[in-house]
């Protein structure tokens, strides 16, 4: 489904035409539609349907309250990685028992709110990791459920810069080393080994690397319980990709087969940690055209927004399509343009030479499938204020955060009193 479309020549979230919420809420802006969450979400659980699996939204990925909300209401868990997205979770109506605390690096204090908050269960990478829990839960009088999350050296086939399972990756404890590491933590005082964790990667095009990760899984699951260990559960992670641009992601029919059929054998409830999947597609980020610039043999076209607002094309070289808010007449000449924000940076750069049809100073352009990785990666550099973002249902808009002012930001400074 696509929420963002054109009518009446001027794009629209759903049955907003986005010029009105511009003039609403400035620019930039980041805007989410609820009937494309509503339909990714549909995606992916309806091919689940009937099986054993809780779906742990990946709160990483999008982690506006409203968001989090809207797919909580739908059914979805928490995949959380710090105590902040925790409490967020928790205040967008997530039930603990639905939320999932991965994440190479918990603190001790981070732990304690988890196991004292009752979650589902705690992913653990390391053994210093395990042992400080282990310290934290029995010190809480409680056991906490834990998966060790395991690096089964798979090659996820993504952009090296998020790819997570391979064995020179920081993630997880490499599996040769994973029934050790149960003996152990079966052994400590407030640990309870109920599964095996994995994540190989994000953005995946591909079901083999999936395959081949989740049977290595399956495999020391059936190893685990012949040392006596009951994990009855397995946390297949997340990863399942988008398109972009042309790229042909696998269905989610296909990959719900895959995890059925290596979970389904083993009689194990699965989790499972989609963040890009459920939110990439249903948000876009709409920008005004500052300057058109005409340089020597290269024309920029000038945004105000810059790669503190979108981090994705800088950092990973990511592509994003960018549409004009105004639909081009039919014919309409394309010119190649370096498409650039105002940050003092060369990387901030959102596209070279993209071929795009003629947008004028003062217009609005639009980058799709903006809606996960983008308002959660954004930062004040420049003292540039965060953007603020939009849920649009139907024909209504609501800010679902506001951008805050020039002195917000100065306030939480102070100048000491030597100075
Ligand atoms: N589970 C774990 C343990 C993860 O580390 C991640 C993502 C996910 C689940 C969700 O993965 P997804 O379904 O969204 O692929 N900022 C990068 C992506 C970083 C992904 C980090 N981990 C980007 O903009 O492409």
């Amino acid at each position: 489904m696509n929420a963002f479309t054109y009518r009446g020549g001027v794009l629209h979230a759903e049955a907003v035409p986005l010029p009105r919420i511009a003039e609403s809420v400035g620019t930039p802006f980041y805007c989410y539609s609820t009937a494309a969450l509503d339909a990714a979400w549909h995606a992916f659980a309806d091919a689940f349907a009937g099986s054993d699996v809780t779906i742990c939204y990946a709160v990483k990925a999008n982690s506006n309250l409203a968001v989090i909300r809207t797919l909580a209401q739908r059914g979805a868990g928490a995949d959380v990685v710090s105590v902040g997205e925790m409490r967020r979770a928790l205040a967008a109506g997530i039930p603990p028992e639905r939320i999932v605390f991965s994440g190479v690096g918990k603190t001790a204090a981070e732990m304690a709110e988890a196991v004292e908050a009752g979650i589902y269960q705690i992913n653990v990478e390391s053994l210093p990791e395990l042992r400080a829990l282990s310290a934290v839960a029995a010190g809480l009088g409680r056991r906490a459920p834990v998966a060790v999350r395991v690096n089964p050296d798979v090659d996820a086939r993504t952009h090296a810069k998020i790819s997570t399972g391979r064995k020179e990756n920081k993630f997880g404890i490499d599996i040769d080393l994973a029934r050790a590491v149960y003996a152990e933590a079966a052994a400590l005082p407030g640990i309870r080994p109920v599964s095996v964790a994995v994540h190989i990667g994000s953005q995946l095009m591909e079901l083999e690397p999936f395959r081949m990760a989740f049977e290595r899984v399956a495999e020391l699951v059936r190893v685990l319980r012949e040392d006596g260990h009951d994990i009855r559960r397995m946390d297949l992670g997340g990863g399942l990709g988008i398109r972009y641009r042309d790229e042909a992601p696998p269905s989610h029919g296909e990959y719900a087969r895959i995890v059925r059929e290596v979970a389904g054998a083993l009689g194990c409830h699965v989790t499972l940690e989609p963040g890009r999947a459920l939110v990439g597609n249903a948000g876009i980020l709409v920008s005004s055209v500052i300057y058109r610039k005409e340089g020597v043999g290269r024309n920029f076209l000038i945004l105000d927004a810059a790669m503190n607002d979108l981090m994705r094309p800088s950092l990973y070289d990511a592509w994003h399509t960018i549409v004009p808010v105004k639909e081009p007449g039919p014919g309409s000449a394309v010119q190649p343009i370096d498409v650039v924000g105002p940050v003092c940076e060369s990387t901030d750069t959102f596209a070279v030479q993209r071929p795009l049809p003629p947008v004028a100073e003062g217009e609005l352009v639009a980058f799709l499938s903006a809606g996960a990785y983008g308002a959660v990666m954004a930062s004040t550099y420049n003292t540039r204020p965060l953007i603020p973002e939009v849920l649009v249902n139907g024909s209504d808009f609501a800010v679902v955060r506001r951008r805050p002012t020039i002195e917000e930001i100065l306030a939480a400074e102070a100048i000491p009193a030597w100075l």
